[in-house]
């Protein structure tokens, strides 16, 4: 992997991290590259349990490079470097661990598409979020699909129809932003929250997470019987036992992922 994105994992704890900061993590090619391969090592890696995805210097990611492809056929080509896959971070990665995104700075266009796929928006004080793509006359298409989905459609198509910025605290709410906390403070709550989601079964977390998303797209019957099939794997597992056997003896659980 190149330095583009750093990947780094401190116990159960994966720190993913844009790492173009002289160009406000704009995605080009090299890092979009890199994400998908950081992403992909954090679900495939057992010890990893939770994501924190962060931007190096002042910006969280500034969206698609507008650099890149820059002469090639002029028309924005940069943004397109591989065929769009279903592991991808447009897409939503298949990928059912808890992850936080702390956001230390400007989140625009492919950044904000990411952190509509995350679980918890943490955000710095001096944090700005927002679509300019319509102020380039393109469309942001998965932020059209994933951010309806996720804060009122009103304030989905302010953020998605003007092109403007909105601060830390608007962005709280509308219901994008979980917390707004000081700026120096923002990665020891990520870690903070991080911690209190070691705490909890990874297993049974990752059940939940991957029935709370695939719900909306099933009928209540299917939804259901998914539910109740992902349960019995589940309280079939090690952990399971554990917990049952912690809460029995009055101690912590010790958590295996197994
Ligand atoms: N692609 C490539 N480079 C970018 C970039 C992007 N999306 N966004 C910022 N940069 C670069 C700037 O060109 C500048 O580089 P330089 O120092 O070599 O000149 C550097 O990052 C700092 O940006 P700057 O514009 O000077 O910072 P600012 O604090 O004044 O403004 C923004 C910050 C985010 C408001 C502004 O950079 C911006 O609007 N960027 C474009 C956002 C965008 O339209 N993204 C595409 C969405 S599809």
């Amino acid at each position: 992997m190149a330095d583009t994105v750093l990947y780094e994992r401190s116990g159960h704890v994966a720190t993913i991290t844009y790492n173009r900061p002289d160009a406000l993590n704009a995605v080009n090619g090299a890092l979009r590259r890199d994400l998908n391969a950081a992403f992909a090592r954090f679900r495939e890696e057992e010890e990893a349990w939770v994501g924190i995805v962060t931007g190096a210097g002042r910006a969280f990611c500034a969206g698609a490079d507008l650099r890149d492809g820059q002469g090639s056929t002029g028309e924005f080509a940069g943004t397109f470097w591989e065929k769009p896959t279903l592991n991808s971070f447009e897409s939503g990665w298949e990928i059912h661990k808890p992850v936080i995104a702390a956001v230390n700075g400007h989140c625009l266009g492919y950044g904000l598409t990411l952190v509509t796929w995350c679980d918890f928006v943490l955000a710095s004080d001096r944090a700005s979020f927002g679509y300019p793509e319509v102020r380039l006359g393109i469309p942001a298409i998965v932020g059209a699909i994933r951010l309806p989905k996720r804060i009122a459609w009103a304030d989905a198509m302010e953020l998605l129809l003007t092109g403007d910025r909105v601060d830390a605290e608007r962005a709280r709410q509308m219901g994008l932003v979980w917390r707004v906390v000081a700026h120096d403070d923002l990665m020891d709550e990520a870690r903070t929250l991080a911690d209190r989601l070691v705490a909890g079964a990874p297993l049974a977390q990752r059940a939940m997470k991957e029935v709370a998303s695939r719900a909306g797209d099933l009928s209540s019957l299917d939804a259901i019987r998914f539910g109740e099939t992902m349960r019995s794997v589940v309280v079939a597992t090690a952990d399971a036992a554990e917990g049952m056997r912690a809460a029995a003896e009055r101690r912590s659980p010790r958590w295996e992922g197994r």
